[in-house]
């Protein structure tokens, strides 16, 4: 199973190039990119790097804490935090050309010495217990079957009283899920956890829940705006084709209607160890 995922993801093997080549033909200076100029590609989930903020609002961080970053993609909300609280962040990723391309692009914006990436697998975290003063996990469970394994790592290698910050697609009560969506060409790699189950496995796993935040309404105006302009201008306000390929369009045509029918739901939960 993890191989068809990280295969879903990591086809291409020359991500950091092809993604430098499309920064340079948007007229980027690659010697003064900044990680803003980033988050069109790295950012790899719904509303992008505000999302990833106000994730961050939550964590209690500064710059003597040390984040994990469970499924960490192309480093963009790692970077997101190392600059803006100052704190060094650790992503595993089980794709292993998004690991190599995320540790090129930190290098890019000067961050390589606040963030490294590891592949591996979130089930199966290769981390002491305890080392960690927070973690955060952005849209990743929907590929992972065996979410009790997954969140009982994360409470495993986090320090006593941190905060774990999870932003995920859930099932909706709208009805199945159109493929493909980004994470899923079809259902055979998605698995997604109803809002119930979340606070379920979240507690079995060690959790104390502190709040949940939905966002499903601000999703769905995110997709909006993303279809409204390739329909006029054929170009996509964020470059996640460069990953998906050419079926890239229909995932996002299908997540206006998958958000809009709440057949997904965007939620947050903030927890302590
Ligand atoms: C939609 S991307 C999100 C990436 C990143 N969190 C972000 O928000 O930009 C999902 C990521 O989860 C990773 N992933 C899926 N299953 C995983 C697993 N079992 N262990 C670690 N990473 C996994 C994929 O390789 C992919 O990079």
């Amino acid at each position: 199973m993890t191989d068809r995922v990280a295969s879903h993801y990591g086809e291409n093997l020359q991500l950091a190039d092809a993604i430098a080549e499309k920064l340079r033909g948007a007229g980027k200076d690659l010697n003064k990119l900044t990680t803003a100029d980033l988050a069109i590609v790295d950012e790899f989930h719904i509303r992008g790097r505000k999302a990833t903020l106000e994730l961050g609002e939550r964590m209690n961080l500064n710059a003597s804490s040390h984040v994990l970053d469970i499924g960490s993609g192309l480093g963009g909300p790692a970077r997101t935090l190392a600059e803006t609280y100052g704190c060094q962040v650790t992503g595993i990723d089980l794709t292993q050309a998004f690991c190599e391309a995320a540790t090129a692009m930190s290098g890019w914006v000067g961050l390589d010495n606040r963030v490294s990436f590891k592949q591996g697998d979130a089930t199966n975290l290769p981390f002491e217990n305890q080392v960690f003063d927070a973690a955060m996990t952005i849209h990743v469970a929907m590929n992972i079957a065996a979410k009790d394994k997954m969140y009982a790592e994360a409470r495993r290698v986090l320090k006593p009283g941190g905060i774990f910050a999870v932003y995920d697609v859930l099932q909706g009560e709208g009805g199945e899920v159109f493929y493909p969506v980004p994470w899923a060409r079809d259902p055979s790699i998605s698995y997604l956890a109803t809002p119930n189950q979340m606070k379920t496995l979240l507690t079995r796993a060690g959790f104390k829940l502190r709040d949940i935040q939905d966002s499903t309404e601000e999703s769905q105006s995110f997709f909006e705006r993303m279809t409204a302009q390739m329909a006029k201008t054929g170009t996509s306000p964020v470059i996640w084709q460069l990953f998906l390929g050419h079926d890239f369009p229909a995932m996002a045509r299908n997540q206006v209607r998958n958000v809009s029918e709440r057949r997904i739901r965007t939620v947050s939960y903030f927890c302590t160890a």
